[in-house]
């Protein structure tokens, strides 16, 4: 086991935030993770889990021991008449994955293509777009406790998992209770691919796409294709322009709150849920905010959506920080509603 001393971590945040690890392991199996644990002086030492850093903030060189996810590996472990099994190691990459199970003839995944970030990342952040989250195409999970190196499997109801949110989120002392927040490695993930396939269309921009081509049944092919060309045209590819996708949830209010704001704000973006609840666009109230465009030193709001925070250049987590708290001061200001960061700060 090699222990990397002042590693870069430019290349391993989507945010291109300049920043070093001053210890790094790469974790390609479990036997990686039990040599860490059976080392008295790094078994005591506090450490953070790396997976493809599409959701995090550095904002400062990092003291915890990194363990870089690099756990590979991509297989169907059986199909049922109900549907598919998919088995995919934590560090491979998520869009590859969904484009994957597609040449493998399993469906399912598809309105999740382009989703910047790893396969572990995904339970964490229950990852959803185009009217499909994670948890409604989850098996289980297996994960290792980076205290005592006992592996375990969790199901879907034990991974707590809420919009952008899961128990790998919280604090093990959070109220309410179990939280695995920096306790875990997770190391392998398993997906349910249901049969028969069925496209969910749901999303106004889908629908665009099927009168635009004239499709009235699209393949999943298709759905992976438009859904590839909708993120395309609206968010930016971390490749070239640093970001970590959505920076604030949409938030949720009551019907009572909703009918408030549209008093004020009649054009407010807003969508009944089931629960009775109803859910604000959070782009749109940054957009009405004037913010798209603006920023803070090199950190900015995107021109296209202005939900995504860009990296321009040298921005620091610092500058993407200080641009996110004003961001938040002037929605609550005009709309009285505290947005909540989608990423991790670190
Ligand atoms: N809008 C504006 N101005 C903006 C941005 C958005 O007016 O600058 C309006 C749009 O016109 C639209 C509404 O706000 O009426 C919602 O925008 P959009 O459809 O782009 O979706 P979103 O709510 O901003 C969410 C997810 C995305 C996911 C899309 C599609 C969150 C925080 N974000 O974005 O997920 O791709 O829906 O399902 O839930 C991510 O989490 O990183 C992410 C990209």
């Amino acid at each position: 086991m090699l222990v990397e001393k002042n590693v870069p971590l430019q290349l391993y945040n989507t945010f291109h935030i300049v920043a070093k690890a001053f210890s790094l392991v790469r974790i390609r199996s479990v036997a990686d993770l039990l040599q860490i644990v059976a080392d008295p002086r790094l078994a005591a030492e506090p450490k953070f889990v790396l997976g493809g850093g599409s959701n995090i903030v550095l904002t400062g060189d990092v003291r915890p021991l990194v363990l870089k996810v690099e756990v590979m590996g991509k297989r169907l472990v059986r199909e049922t008449a109900k549907g598919f099994v998919v088995e995919a190691g934590a560090g491979e990459n998520w869009h590859e994955l969904v484009a994957w199970t597609l040449q493998q003839g399993c469906p399912g995944l598809e309105n999740l293509a382009m989703v910047p970030g790893t396969v572990g990342g995904s339970p964490v952040q229950n990852i959803g777009a185009y009217g499909i989250e994670l948890q409604d195409r989850f098996e289980s999970l297996d994960a290792v406790d980076l205290a005592t190196g006992h592996t375990f499997t969790l199901d879907a109801a034990q991974c707590g998992f809420g919009y952008r949110d899961s128990v790998f989120k919280h604090a093990p002392a959070a109220p309410g209770g179990f939280g695995l927040k920096d306790r875990v490695m997770i190391t392998q993930v398993r997906f349910f691919l249901p049969k028969p396939w069925k496209p969910v269309l749901g999303y106004a921009e889908l629908e665009k796409k099927m009168v635009e081509h004239g499709v009235r049944n699209p393949s999943p092919e298709q759905i992976f294709d438009w859904v590839c060309a909708i993120r395309g045209a609206k968010l930016p590819d971390p490749g070239l322009l640093g970001n970590a996708g959505s920076f604030f949830k949409n938030p949720t209010v009551t019907p009572e709150q909703c009918a408030d704001i549209i008093q004020r704000e009649p054009k407010i973006v807003h969508y009944p849920l089931a629960d009775g609840a109803v859910k604000l666009a959070a782009g749109w109230l940054i957009d009405a905010c004037g913010w798209k465009g603006k920023g803070v030193g090199n950190a900015g709001v995107y021109e296209r959506q202005a939900l995504v925070l860009i990296n321009r250049g040298q921005a620091t987590g610092g500058e993407v920080m200080t641009l996110a708290k004003a961001i938040q001061t002037s929605v609550y200001e005009r709309f009285g509603i505290m947005l909540e960061p989608e990423p991790v700060v670190v």
